[in-house]
């Protein structure tokens, strides 16, 4: 019997990709849940598997700061914002779901394998009684409560290591979470008193959860060479009594910049090449001029916002070009100072900085002395996994 096929209309899948994988993101690593498999991001890897299975209701929980950019990139995919923790990202998916059943899958645990999923609905078929059921390992190293008095050993032949998928009935498990946190449904089942079955597990569901779990992803295809670029343009009127800020660095000058933020027209320009290179539209979109929080920002942090992420979501930035358009304030005496300071902010060589100016030869209300305009150019690539791995003498 095909089980899946049968048990597919009354189910929900949702996979977890809400998290801020804190215990793998140092180094500049991207979340983990972003590591590119070509050009694909792991947890678009994982809903595609899930499609090719044969399910069809698809949620996917994604953290807040995402979602616009997912919505509008992967529309093949239906997203729900997550909460500040794993259970309450379950509870924010639950709410939008009509199906007795829910299988719920972190994305952090992406090799799914299609036998995993028949085994829960096999067993489900024959106790339907049970309110989850669950892939788990027997453990095999010696297991010590590292933190207690006497670091006591517990028996490990009666210890199991709980995976996912599990698959669980949609009431019930709406009922639990609400009671507290929990690592996983089957746990908020069992501190609540209800049961729970197990399915043999398989090491093949190991979850990426440190930078020495990134060994699963092996045989995966490397994240694609491609270099992504992207243009920015911004100009801001001068506007007298205001202090001048250009590229993070203060110009003595006796005018600013007329804006809603510190009016750092130089930033504005690499953060919008910025986000043309990674596809995530435009400044405005970011840091609306009508939100009262951007009143006279430092541009600086909201040039961070960006970076950190460019960085989340598996970019790395790999060059800058600047041309800065200005009758008025002289450049040059700055040039070799914006350099440094966009070195020092995006943490790069200063070859991969370069800072160009001109006059615009007097012209129009440049020629002015009206205001200033700056164009940028940003190059992008997509994090290499790869690397880590040859690094480590994994591949
Ligand atoms: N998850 C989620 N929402 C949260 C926290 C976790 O959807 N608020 C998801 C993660 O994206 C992950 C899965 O739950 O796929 C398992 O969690 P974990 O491995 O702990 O991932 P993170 O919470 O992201 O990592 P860390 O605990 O290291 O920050
Ligand atoms: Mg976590």
């Amino acid at each position: 019997m095909d089980y899946i096929a049968h048990f597919e209309q009354n189910t929900t899948i949702i996979l977890l990709a809400a998290g801020e994988s804190r215990r793998f993101c140092h180094n500049n690593f991207p979340k983990k849940q972003w590591l590119r498999v070509g050009e694909i991001p792991l947890w678009q890897i994982v809903v595609q598997k899930f499609y090719s299975f044969g399910f069809k209701n698809i949620i996917l929980t994604v953290s807040k700061n995402e979602a616009v950019y997912i919505r509008n990139t992967f529309l093949d995919c239906f997203i729900v914002e997550g909460g500040d923790t794993r259970t309450q990202s379950i509870l924010q998916a639950l709410e939008t779901i009509k199906t007795p059943l829910v299988l719920i899958s972190d994305i952090a645990r992406w090799n799914v394998q299609r036998s995993i999923i028949e085994e829960l609905f096999r067993v489900y078929a024959s106790h339907q009684d049970i309110v989850c059921i669950a892939p788990a390992l027997r453990v095999s190293d010696t297991i010590v409560l590292q933190e207690s008095l006497n670091k006591t050993v517990l028996p490990r032949e009666q210890c199991l290591a709980v995976q996912t998928p599990q698959l669980s009935q949609t009431a019930a498990l709406k009922e639990v979470l609400k009671k507290g946190e929990f690592s996983d449904e089957s746990t908020a089942m069992l501190a609540l008193g209800r049961d729970v079955k197990y399915i043999q597990g398989s090491p093949l569901l190991h979850k990426i959860t440190s930078q020495d779990d990134l060994y699963t992803l092996c045989d995966l295809k490397k994240p694609s060479q491609q270099v992504l670029i992207g243009n920015g343009l911004d100009i801001h009127a001068f506007e007298e009594g205001k202090a001048m800020r250009l590229c993070g660095v203060d110009i003595n000058s006796p005018v600013g910049f007329k804006a809603h933020s510190d009016g750092d027209v130089g930033l504005h320009a690499i953060i919008d090449a910025i986000l043309g290179a990674i596809g995530a539209g435009d400044i405005g979109e970011w840091f609306p001029d009508t939100d009262e929080q951007y009143q006279n920002i430092d541009s600086v942090l909201l040039l961070k916002d960006v970076l950190e992420f460019v960085r989340n979501i598996g970019f790395v930035i790999r060059n800058i070009d600047l041309t800065i358009i200005a009758q008025t304030p002289k450049i040059g005496p700055y040039k070799q100072q914006i350099r440094e300071r966009l070195a020092e902010l995006f943490n790069l060589a200063l070859s991969c900085i370069n800072i160009k100016a001109t006059t615009g030869e007097g012209v129009g209300f440049i020629g002015r002395q009206e205001g200033v305009c700056v164009m940028s150019s940003v190059s992008v690539c997509f994090f290499d996994w790869s690397e880590y791995l040859k690094r480590k003498g994994n591949i």
